[in-house]
C-alpha cells in the first residue's frame, strides 16, 4: 500500500535527485514530495511518521552532494510559489523558507534596507541559509533575524525567537526539519548606496570564486585561525583530481565536478584534501556541504 496514496499528485517516487542539486549527481529518493500548501506539507509529515518513514528536507541543494545510492524515506522539496514569498513591511522583511537568498538580498536592497547586501551570490534558499548561517564578507543571514516559523519532525509548527537561537560560524540552532518563515529587522538605508555595495560583493566574489561551475560553495569550513582555501592551496592540491572531481584551481575551498563525475569521486577526493591538509598542515578540515 502507497504511504502517500491520495498525495500521488505532489509525490514522485524514485525521483532523480541529481537534477535538484547544483553538483546534478547523487541517486534517486525513495519518495519525493513538492506540497503546494502548508496542510499538504503537515500531511506529508504525518504520513511519514505513521510509517515510520526518515524525512529529509531540500531546498535549493547547493549545500548537498547526494550518494550515488540515493536515499531512502521522504525527501521534501521546498519550492512551491505558497514558501517562496517574500515581503517588506518598514524595516522587517519576511521571507518564507523556500525563497532564494539572492532574491530576499535584491528584495531588501530595492527596499532600502541595509543588513543583507554582502550575502549576494551566495546560493540556496532561505531555509538552507538559515539552518547553516550562511554568511560572507563579516556578516552572516542569522544576525538579522529575529523570529522563524518552523515545522518539527513530529509536525508540529512552532515559533522560534532570537533570545533562544544560537548561531555560529557556519552552524545554527534553528535545525527543525522545516523552517517555514523568517522574519529579518532591517537597518533603513539609500537604495542606490546599498545596490552599490552589493554590485562591489558581487564583482569581488565573481573573481575570487569559481561561480556558474558545477559545484556546491566552499566545501569546507575555516578552521580556526586559518582558511580552508588558502591551506589547501598550500598544501599544493590546487588542480587535484580524482575520476570527475577536482579542486578547483581558482579557489581551493571549492570542488568542481565535470560532466562523468559521481558522487563517490567528490567523497574520495574530500577525504584526500583532509588527509593531505592534516599531513602537511596540521589542520583538521570539518565539512561545510551536508552528504545525504
Ligand atoms: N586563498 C588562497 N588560495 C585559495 C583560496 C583562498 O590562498 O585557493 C586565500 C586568499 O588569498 C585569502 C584567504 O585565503 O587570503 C581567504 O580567502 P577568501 O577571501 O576567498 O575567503 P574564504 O575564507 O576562503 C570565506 C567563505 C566564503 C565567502 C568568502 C567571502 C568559508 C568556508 N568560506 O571564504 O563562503 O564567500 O569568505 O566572504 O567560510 C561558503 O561558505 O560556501 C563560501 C563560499
Amino acid at each position: 500500500m502507497n504511504p502517500f496514496s491520495g498525495l500521488e499528485s505532489i509525490v514522485r517516487q524514485d525521483e532523480p535527485l541529481d537534477m535538484h542539486t547544483w553538483y546534478h549527481l547523487g541517486g534517486p529518493a525513495e519518495y519525493f514530495a513538492e506540497p503546494t500548501t502548508p496542510d499538504q506539507l503537515l500531511e506529508l509529515i504525518r504520513r511519514a511518521r505513521e510509517n515510520e518513514m526518515p524525512v529529509r528536507t531540500l531546498g535549493h541543494g547547493s549545500n548537498i552532494l547526494v550518494r550515488d545510492e540515493g536515499v531512502s524515506g521522504l525527501t521534501i522539496h521546498m519550492v512551491a510559489e505558497e514558501f517562496a514569498r517574500i515581503e517588506t513591511d518598514g524595516t522587517r522583511l519576511k521571507a518564507m523558507g523556500g525563497a532564494a537568498l539572492g532574491r530576499t538580498v535584491t528584495s531588501s536592497v530595492h527596499a532600502g534596507l541595509a543588513g543583507l547586501e554582502m550575502l549576494i551570490g551566495i546560493p540556496g534558499s532561505i531555509g538552507g541559509a538559515l539552518h547553516g548561517n550562511a554568511g560572507a564578507g563579516g556578516t552572516h543571514v542569522g544576525q538579522w533575524l529575529t523570529e522563524a516559523t518552523v515545522v518539527t519532525d513530529k509536525g508540529e509548527t512552532i515559533t522560534r525567537t532570537v533570545d533562544d537561537l544560537v548561531f555560529g560560524y557556519r552552524q545554527s540552532s534553528l535545525d527543525e526539519l522545516i523552517i517555514l518563515e523568517a522574519i529579518f529587522e532591517l537597518k533603513e538605508d539609500d537604495p542606490r548606496r546599498l545596490a552599490r555595495s552589493m554590485q562591489q560583493q558581487w564583482i569581488v566574489r565573481k573573481a575570487a570564486q569559481p561561480m556558474g561551475h558545477q559545484c556546491a560553495g566552499c566545501v569546507f569550513k575555516n578552521p580556526q585561525g586559518a582558511t580552508a582555501g588558502e591551506l589547501i592551496d598550500s598544501a599544493g592540491l590546487k588542480g587535484t583530481r580524482i575520476g570527475g572531481a577536482i579542486v578547483s584551481n581558482r579557489h581551493a575551498g571549492f570542488i568542481l565536478a565535470e560532466p562523468e563525475c559521481t558522487c563517490q569521486d567528490i567523497v574520495r577526493l574530500v577525504d584526500l584534501v583532509r588527509d593531505q591538509v592534516n599531513e602537511r598542515m596540521g589542520y583538521e578540515l570539518e565539512l561545510e556541504i551536508e552528504i545525504w
